[in-house]
């Protein structure tokens, strides 16, 4: 699920000391330019050998770089809240805040919430997304995997970002709630706004229009909602409607906020992301070939391609009171930035975790879906998802490679890698059709 942050330069909040005069190596730390933006795991490795909770004030946030911290705060959201991460968001203008007033509250996002109020509302989306009913929506990726794929096979080069990994997880996301495919352009900017005036710094003139957006979605939510009320279907939003725990149902507030925001909004830029970066490593690395030959090997590979290189780069949680950390005290408030993508690769994880090793005999569980309370509810349809577009380019594409010199390009944000682009080239071949 992306949050994106952007830089406090960027937010008229000015960057406090700059590098050279603080001797931390918080103080070093650039997630948005410079090397760390595609290779940060030299300074890692720094930072979890000499500095393993250290502060970043451009960030205004403790870093936290070993996998058994990062364990310790996952395991403990009494004293590490979720509550604060949808808190950096946009200090709203009284014209969108008025707006916004129309709808429900943006706060009450699964994400956002501690025990015992996530745990209620968790049990209950959990009833309505079974292991059984995500396993059930294999043929609707395959359907749209396969028209997609179908447009560029025989061209002998597509952007694979832009004509696959991109639309594939929103289809799949708008088929799985029973929204229609036209709607996914309105779907698709409604979110966005979301997103934004929830997760980042928007500036005020901009405010009011994405304010609309929001209420929009919601609005689309709410007539889905009434819809499947009068006439339930075989879809999500009709079993998150009918999901029942101890008596218990969700209120119209919170599946507004389960469709509109955990759902459509949150279930497709990461899968993006993943399933990019997983075709990049697999050309990078040389191992087209091998995956193509070997299929059982596929699942194994996306996933250690998923924890070697994770495309969660981080998340966030709050002190609620004074603790100890990593031989650190935290004053209570205190913004820690998770990093997951330093934890994956921590030696006490699995040996060798510097390296991609498809030998390995068993992946070890990494973070990049998270762990314990808010582990991702989305994890079994992504892995689904790539596995079944992965295996259709295996099929289709003979003999791929980078294009040369390319700029992948990324997207700003210190929670999710997302790239821009990846340009391949094959050799086209009579059978590259699905
Ligand atoms: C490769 C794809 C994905 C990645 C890497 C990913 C990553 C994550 C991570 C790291 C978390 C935990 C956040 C934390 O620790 O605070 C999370 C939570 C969540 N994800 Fe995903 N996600 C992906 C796909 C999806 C999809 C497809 C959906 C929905 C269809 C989804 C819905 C959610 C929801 C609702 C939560 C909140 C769970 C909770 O708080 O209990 N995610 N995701």
């Amino acid at each position: 699920m992306p949050v994106t942050v952007q830089k406090q330069e960027e937010t008229g909040v000015p960057a406090h000391a700059p590098a050279a005069r603080c001797p931390h190596l918080g103080a070093q730390y650039n997630p948005f330019a410079g090397p760390h933006v595609d290779n940060p795991y030299a300074f890692f490795e720094r930072l979890r050998r000499e500095e393993p909770v250290t502060f970043s004030p451009m960030l205004g946030m403790w870093l936290v770089s070993r996998l058994d911290d990062i364990h310790r705060v996952l395991r403990e959201p009494g004293r590490f809240s979720s509550r604060d991460m949808l808190s950096s968001g946009t200090q709203l203008t009284d014209e969108a805040k008025a707006i916004l007033a129309e709808g429900f509250p943006l706060d009450h996002i699964l994400l956002g919430m501690d025990p015992p109020d996530h745990t209620r509302l968790r049990r209950l989306m959990n009833r309505g997304f079974t292991a059984q009913r995500i396993a059930s929506t294999a043929p609707l990726i395959e359907k749209h995997a396969r028209r997609l794929v179908a447009r560029f096979a025989h061209a002998g080069k597509a952007d694979l970002l832009e004509e696959l990994a991109y639309p594939l997880p929103v289809l799949v996301i708008l088929g799985i709630m029973g929204v229609p495919d036209e709607d996914m352009w309105n779907i698709k900017r409604w979110s966005a706004d979301w997103q934004s005036l929830t997760f980042e710094h928007v500036p005020p003139e901009k405010q009011p229009e994405m304010a609309r957006g929001v209420l929009a979605l919601q609005r689309y939510c709410i007539d889905l909602v009434e819809q499947r009320r009068r006439q339930p279907r075989e879809d999500l939003t009709s079993h998150l409607l009918e999901a029942t725990a101890d008596g218990d149902s969700m209120s119209l507030h919170e599946l507004v906020m389960a469709i509109g925001a955990s759902m459509l909004s949150a279930g497709h830029e990461s899968t993006t992301a993943l399933m990019a970066n997983t075709w990049k490593l697999a050309l990078e690395h040389g191992l087209w070939q091998r995956l193509r030959e070997d299929r059982a090997l596929v699942p194994k590979f996306i996933e250690e391609g998923a924890r070697w290189d994770s495309v969660q780069h981080a998340m966030i949680r709050t002190t609620v009171e004074d603790v100890e950390l990593g031989g650190v005290l935290l004053p209570k408030g205190s913004r820690l930035l998770l990093l997951y993508r330093s934890a994956n690769r921590d030696e006490s994880l699995c040996p060798h975790a510097h390296k991609l090793d498809l030998d390995r005999e068993k992946v070890p569980q990494h973070l990049t879906y998270g762990r314990g309370t808010h582990f991702c509810l989305g994890a079994p349809l992504a892995r689904l998802q790539v596995q079944i577009a992965t295996n259709l380019l295996l099929d289709h594409l003979e003999d791929p490679r980078l294009v040369p010199g390319q700029d992948f390009g990324t997207w700003q944000s210190i929670v999710l890698r997302q790239m821009k682009h990846l340009r391949v080239e094959w050799t086209p071949s009579p059978a590259a059709t699905p």
